[in-house]
C-alpha cells in the first residue's frame, strides 16, 4: 500500500510519464503503464505511432472516447481481430479506460504523405468523396464528420491522417460486410454502403496522400455540427 502511495506521488510530481495504475503484488513486476502497453507495442509502436505492417493502425493521439470505443468493440465482438479480442477478454473496462487515455495522450509526430501509386484521376476522384462527398448517391462528404483538416473532433470522431491505405480500404470494406459494427445508427456502415470498390481504393489512397496539418489534435466537440447523428458519439 505504501509503495502505491509512493508512485502516485511521484506520478503528481515528476510527470505524466508515471501512471499511478495499480498497487504491486509480491513476486510480479509493478503494474505501470509502460508494462501494459508492452503487450500492445509490438503491433503498434511503443508511442502508438504504428509500425511497418499495413494493416497495424497507428493509435497516438486519436481521441480517447474513440480509442475506448474500439476496445469495448473488440471485447465485444463488434470489431473482430483475434489476438486482440482474447487479449483484452479479462481486462475491465476501466483498465481500458487508462489504456485509451494512454495513447490518446501520445503525440508523435504523424508519418510523410505516401506517394501513392495510383492515377492522378483516382486521387482526384478521392479528393471530391473525402472534400465533397458525392450527393447523388447519398455519400456525405468524409470530411463534414472527421472535420476539415482531416483530425477528427473530441470525444470520438477519428482523424483519417497517418493511416495507410491498405488499413482504410480494410476497415471500409469490414463495414460494407458487417463485419466492424458501432452503436446504432452506425454511420460508417451507412456511409460505406454507398461506396463501390473503386471509391474505396480511391479515398483511401487520397487519405494517405494527405501532409499532417500544423496542429494534428482533434478538435474539440462541438467544433462543427454532423450532417446526421451517430450512435457512437455522446451527446
Ligand atoms: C498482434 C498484433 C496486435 C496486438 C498485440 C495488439 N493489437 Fe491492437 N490492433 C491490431 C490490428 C491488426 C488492429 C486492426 C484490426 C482490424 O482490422 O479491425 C488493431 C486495432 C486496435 C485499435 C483500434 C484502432 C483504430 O484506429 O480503430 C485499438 C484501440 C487497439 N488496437 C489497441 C490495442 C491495445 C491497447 C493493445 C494492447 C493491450 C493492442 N491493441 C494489441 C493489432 C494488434
Ligand atoms: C456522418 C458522419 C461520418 C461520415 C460522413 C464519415 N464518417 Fe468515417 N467515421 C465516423 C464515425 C462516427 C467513426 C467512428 C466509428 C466507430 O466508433 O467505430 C468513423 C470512423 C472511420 C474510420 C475508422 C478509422 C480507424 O482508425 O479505424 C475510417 C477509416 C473512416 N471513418 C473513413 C471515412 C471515409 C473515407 C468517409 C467518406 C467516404 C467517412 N469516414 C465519412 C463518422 C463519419
Amino acid at each position: 500500500m505504501s509503495l502505491r502511495i509512493a508512485i502516485a506521488g511521484l506520478g503528481i510530481g515528476l510527470s505524466v510519464q508515471v501512471f499511478p495504475v495499480g498497487a504491486q503484488t509480491p513476486g510480479q513486476p509493478p503494474d505501470t503503464m509502460a508494462a501494459r502497453v508492452e503487450a500492445c507495442t509490438p503491433c503498434h509502436g511503443n508511442q502508438g505511432e504504428g509500425t511497418s505492417d499495413v494493416y497495424f493502425p497507428r493509435l497516438a493521439g486519436k481521441p480517447a472516447g474513440y480509442l475506448y470505443n474500439q476496445l469495448l468493440a473488440f471485447e465485444n465482438g463488434r470489431r473482430k481481430y483475434p489476438p486482440m479480442n482474447y487479449l483484452l477478454e479479462y481486462l475491465g473496462d476501466p483498465y481500458l479506460q487508462e489504456m485509451a487515455d494512454y495513447f490518446a495522450s501520445q503525440h508523435p509526430p504523424l508519418p510523410a504523405p505516401v506517394p501513392s501509386d495510383v492515377s492522378q484521376d483516382v486521387l482526384r476522384h478521392g479528393e471530391a468523396l473525402v472534400t465533397r462527398g458525392d450527393a447523388s448517391r447519398q455519400i456525405p462528404a468524409c470530411a463534414s464528420c472527421h472535420g476539415p483538416t482531416l483530425t477528427g473532433m473530441e470525444p470520438a470522431i477519428p482523424g483519417l491522417l497517418g493511416l495507410r491505405p491498405n488499413y482504410v480500404s480494410a476497415q471500409l470494406g469490414a463495414w460494407r460486410y458487417g463485419t466492424r459494427t458501432a452503436k446504432a445508427p452506425d454511420c460508417m456502415q451507412i456511409v460505406a454502403g454507398h461506396l463501390t470498390e473503386a471509391d474505396v481504393t480511391a479515398v483511401a489512397a487520397f487519405l494517405a496522400t494527405r501532409p499532417a496539418p500544423e496542429n494534428a489534435a482533434p478538435v474539440p466537440k462541438g467544433t462543427y455540427i454532423l450532417p446526421f447523428f451517430c450512435g457512437s458519439q455522446p451527446n
